[in-house]
């Protein structure tokens, strides 16, 4: 239905006869944002002075996890684009709820094993599509699309590299996540009579969450529902404990979980967990980052996707960030992209549809809308946001991490593993069980 109001709503822009007024209007009423229709019209005056928008028709099915009040503007924001240059085919927005993926992951694993992919699916580079996708052969690669699109010059080679295998590539990145934020909210923060500078030591945050507690608020908002919410916390908890080579040796498997110095942070960690919401695991990363922006919380560690959320709730002005503490000087990727499947139905409109993602016009109006920042370095970025200001000053100068917690830098297997040990840890706080859960999921990558 709403595919439909939004293919009739860009044929209406790109034919040039309407209202700027009534398409603000209208664009409103399908949840498109101001930014996203400016990208649109001035696409439309662009197209028409150059050749017309593709003859491609049929549907095109995108799979993803971007449901979330943030999210789903910025995954329309590219329909928007893909329409304006191929106005007659059909988007089916596929979407499977449930932050960083693992509902959606699951489902599209059964697709995937039943011969039955969509036309184009989201996934992060590194071990998760090359273990997940492309080593069980569901990826085509995209060599060339690289090549035509200018991909391998616009895109840091380090993220080449995580989304190749043997020299072919498999996955267009939009849109690079910076995974250890620390989000909070200001007047929250500002009534409780702390002050944040530009970062923070681990001890001064456990003094700020105390000074809460000590005045009834919720210290740091978590939302365990969503599997990935456990393992991220403490990836950034430790990440700022250790730094980022220890952080890189734990997940290579050059470093022993049940060390010490690991039980450590651990048991800092079951700290950090005496001042987070009751409700946790009924909450969503979502409804956590909602208690910030409410004020029924002080601070959120979230990836920049926050962000997003703020940008939907238009409540940017209300929130600070810094990173995680202890974690300043290191930037945790957690890289957005699109596949072309073997077997795509539609494997044209894939192919258009992969264009639209590598893109300077499509990754211009999605990051905005998203929190991250763009895969390729040529996007005009004069008028992002003060914060994706700073994201792109912390990706050119600080140590790049990937995320265990979002498959990156892990195997799939123990991916999950640390889900499980994290969010056991959360109820039972049991340092010595936590320690041998990863150090028997390491193991077994050995
Ligand atoms: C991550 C993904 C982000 C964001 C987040 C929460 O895995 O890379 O784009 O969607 O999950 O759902």
């Amino acid at each position: 239905m709403k595919s439909e109001a939004m293919n009739q709503f860009v044929a209406d822009v790109m034919s040039g006869g309407h209202s700027r007024r009534d398409l603000f209007k209208r664009a409103a009423a399908l949840g498109l944002s101001a930014t996203a229709v400016t990208a649109l019209i001035q696409r439309a005056a662009a197209q028409d002075a150059s050749p017309a928008a593709s003859d491609l028709t049929g549907s095109l099915e995108i799979f993803s996890w971007w449901t979330s009040p943030g999210e789903a503007p910025a995954l329309e924001a590219l329909f928007t684009d893909f329409l304006a240059a191929n106005p007659a085919v059909e988007v089916v927005n596929a979407a499977v709820a449930g932050g960083g993926g693992g509902p959606a992951q699951a489902v599209l694993q059964t697709r995937l094993q039943g011969d039955n992919p969509p036309d184009s699916w989201q996934s992060h580079p590194g071990r998760e599509l090359i273990d997940q996708y492309v080593d069980a052969g569901f990826c085509e690669p995209i060599t060339e699309l690289f090549a035509s699109e200018g991909l391998n010059e616009a895109v840091p080679q380090g993220l080449i590299d995580q989304v190749s295998k043997d020299g072919a590539q498999y996955l267009v990145p939009v849109g690079v996540h910076r995974g250890n934020g620390l989000w909070y909210n200001k007047s929250v923060v500002e009534g409780a009579g702390i002050t944040i500078g530009d970062s923070m030591t681990q001890e001064e945050f456990m003094a700020a969450l105390q000074t809460l507690q000590a005045a009834d608020v919720v210290g740091l908002a978590v939302g365990s529902a969503d599997g990935f919410v456990p393992a991220q916390t403490f990836e950034n908890h430790m990440l700022g404990a250790l730094g980022p080579d220890k952080y890189s040796a734990l997940f290579n498997g050059e470093a022993a979980w049940d060390d010490q110095e690991v039980k450590d942070v651990m048991t800092s960690f079951g700290e950090l967990l005496n001042f987070i919401n009751s409700d946790n695991s009924a909450l969503t990363w979502s409804d956590a980052t909602a208690m910030t922006i409410e004020g029924r919380a002080a601070f959120n560690t979230m990836g920049d996707w926050a962000y997003g959320e703020f940008v939907a709730k238009d409540v940017v002005d209300q929130m600070g960030w810094i990173s995680y503490p202890g974690s300043q000087g290191s930037f945790v990727l957690v890289v957005d992209g699109f596949t072309l499947p073997v077997g795509a139905p539609n494997p044209e409109n894939a192919m258009a549809w992969l264009r639209t993602c590598g893109s300077v016009a499509a990754q211009g109006a999605f990051n905005p809308l998203k929190g991250s920042i763009p895969a390729r370095t040529d996007v005009p970025t004069d008028g992002f946001s003060e914060y994706h200001q700073w994201s792109i000053a912390s990706f050119a100068a600080d140590a790049l991490v990937p995320s265990a917690a979002h498959g990156l830098a892990t195997s799939p297997a123990f991916k999950l593993a640390f889900y499980d040990a994290a969010i056991a840890f959360v109820t039972d706080k049991d340092v010595e069980i936590f320690a041998s859960m990863l150090a028997d999921a390491a193991a077994v990558e050995a």
